[in-house]
């Protein structure tokens, strides 16, 4: 009886073990879904596909980033022209996998990693694609060397297309691989190699060296030296293919944010303005100077899509034209301290910056000792919403630049103001530099800008526009209080109405 059992379980086990396998081999066989050549992976699949395919190219995106979608179509395109092939591609969704981005360590988006011989802990992390064709040949160059870009120049050198050439006599010195390995990193961009004594004496080359050309003519050239990097030799890459001063635009953005230069010089600017010529003629001519340092950017503020990052730099239209420089890596800003943007002062305010003697924009200067013990009040940043929007005070704020001769010229109208409302408990006069501390409330005019907070529980500002003396400012003043006076009393109303109607409220509960 007991040896019938034991028997009959031993079967019974079996039975579990043979299921499991052919349950787990068509498991294996059973397809992917698939869109368009591109293999959808979720957690439930993704380590079955690495087992399958040897070269498996892995685009982690967020659906609606734009620049997701662009990789998208490039992918789509490639799957067409890789089929057959060993490399396979995929797409994973992180905003739905989020446990399997975690687990292979995905941040950020989009990511391109191509996963080899299984192994989901060292893939080799791609660029993002232009298009298909970039993804192509960085599948190429991967796998091949320097020796497959020799080329003969006279059909890439009158290219419209930037033409990255290595100019070597020998093929064999460390810093070749330097420069494929350059090669492999910017898959978007035509790279050469030339052994040519033609071309060498054509651009009289002593040394071996690389060349940016386009259309037959030479823009810039790099003397390779044995302790030349692939980061220095990217950087002189993509800082020459583009232009000393970049728009920005939709198309450019994101060719700004990944460039490698981490030190932004942006010129917030309206194109229709008159002085636009001049100073962007500055701004271009220091651009040159400081190539590979700083990368300089023209903001339009005339155009709406740019209201966001006007917003993220808090610069209002009106305030422009100004510059300011950002570090990218602590995202700290820097405000030029001129309202003369020509030459000298742009170039001044990047070699200070560059040395470290800059002074940074901040949110808020540190409330000042005694701030509120002159006549003329002394509010930052941090303390102006407080003291502006007081349903008790009239305030009149002087929101000036302190390198700027309007605002410094108004200074001593705004003492005489004060002391004329000096025993006035009532009326706050005071000012605010506009250019250290970052103003949170939407005014219109630019600085020097002279706005009244009248004594209400709405947050409402007043800007004054009449003549700079003494006698209207009063007046302005007194009428502002009177108008305030009026509205005040309705206010006062509806809230005693409102306390009342909460007060019955209470009582019906
Ligand atoms: C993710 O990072 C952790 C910590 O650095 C590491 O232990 C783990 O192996 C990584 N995972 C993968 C898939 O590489
Ligand atoms: C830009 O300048 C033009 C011409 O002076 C003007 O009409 C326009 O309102 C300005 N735009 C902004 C946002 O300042
Ligand atoms: C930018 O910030 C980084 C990190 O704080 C710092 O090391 C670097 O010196 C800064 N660059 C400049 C030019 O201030
Ligand atoms: C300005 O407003 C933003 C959000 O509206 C806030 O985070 C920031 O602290 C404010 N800055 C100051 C100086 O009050």
């Amino acid at each position: 009886m007991r040896r019938v059992l034991l028997l009959g379980l031993t079967a019974f086990c079996l039975c579990v073990f043979v299921a499991a396998d052919t349950k787990s081999d068509r498991q294996e066989e059973r397809p992917f879904p698939e869109k368009d050549g591109v293999l959808q992976l979720k957690k439930g699949n993704f380590k079955r596909a690495l087992r399958k395919y040897d070269q498996l190219l892995v685009h982690f995106y967020t659906p609606l980033s734009g620049e997701g979608h662009r990789v998208s179509a490039a992918f789509e395109g490639a799957a067409a022209e890789l089929k057959g092939s060993k490399v396979k591609l995929a797409a994973v969704d992180v905003s739905k996998e989020k446990d399997l981005a975690k687990e292979l360590n995905v941040t950020g988006h989009p990511v391109i990693r191509l996963y080899l011989s299984g192994d989901k802990h060292n893939p080799a992390p791609c660029p993002v694609p232009q298009s298909s064709a970039s993804i192509l040949t960085w599948l190429k160059r991967r796998e091949g060397s320097a020796a497959d870009l020799v080329t003969d120049l006279s059909q890439s050198e009158a290219s419209e297309e930037l033409t990255v050439v290595g100019v070597f006599k020998e093929l064999n010195h460390e810093y070749v691989q330097v420069f494929y390995a350059a090669a492999v990193e910017l898959p978007d961009v035509r790279f050469a190699v030339t052994q040519d004594d033609e071309v060498i004496g054509k651009y009289g080359l002593t040394h071996d060296a690389v060349l940016l050309l386009k259309e037959s003519k030479l823009i810039q050239a790099y003397k390779m030296m044995p302790e030349t990097s692939k980061e220095e030799l990217i950087v002189f890459i993509t800082v020459y293919q583009m232009d000393p001063v970049t728009e920005y635009t939709g198309q450019t953005a994101s060719q700004i944010l990944s460039s490698p230069v981490l030190n932004h010089a942006l010129l917030f600017v309206n194109k229709s303005s008159e002085d636009f010529d001049e100073i962007f003629s500055a701004f271009s001519s220091t651009a040159e100077t400081f190539r590979m340092k700083i990368l300089f950017v023209l903001v339009n503020v005339a155009e709406h899509r740019n209201g966001r990052l006007m917003e993220y730099f808090r610069v209002q239209d009106f305030e422009a034209p100004l510059i300011r420089l950002v570090n990218l890596t602590n995202h700290v800003t820097y405000h030029l301290p001129s309202d003369t943007l020509n030459t000298e002062h742009i170039e001044k305010f990047c070699q200070d910056y560059l040395e470290g003697k800059a002074k940074p924009k901040m949110q808020s200067e540190p409330i000042p000792e005694g701030w509120d013990q002159k006549p003329v009040k002394e509010l930052v940043g941090m303390n102006l919403e407080k003291v502006a929007f007081n349903p008790d005070r009239t305030v009149f704020v002087l929101f000036y630049l302190p390198y700027s001769k309007e605002s410094r010229a108004l200074f001593p109208l705004w003492e005489e103001l004060a002391e004329a409302f000096e025993e006035r408990e009532d009326v706050v006069i005071a000012r605010i530099d506009a250019s250290a501390n970052d103003i949170n409330m939407s005014m219109q005019g630019a600085y020097p800008s002279l706005c009244l907070f009248p004594a209400l529980y709405a947050e409402r500002v007043v800007v004054y526009t009449g003549p700079r003396k003494l006698k209207p400012l009063i007046k302005f003043v007194e009428k502002e209080m009177e108008k305030a006076k009026k509205y005040r009393v309705k206010e006062d109303e509806d809230r005693r109405k409102y306390i009342e109607d909460m007060k019955a409220e209470e009582l019906n509960v």
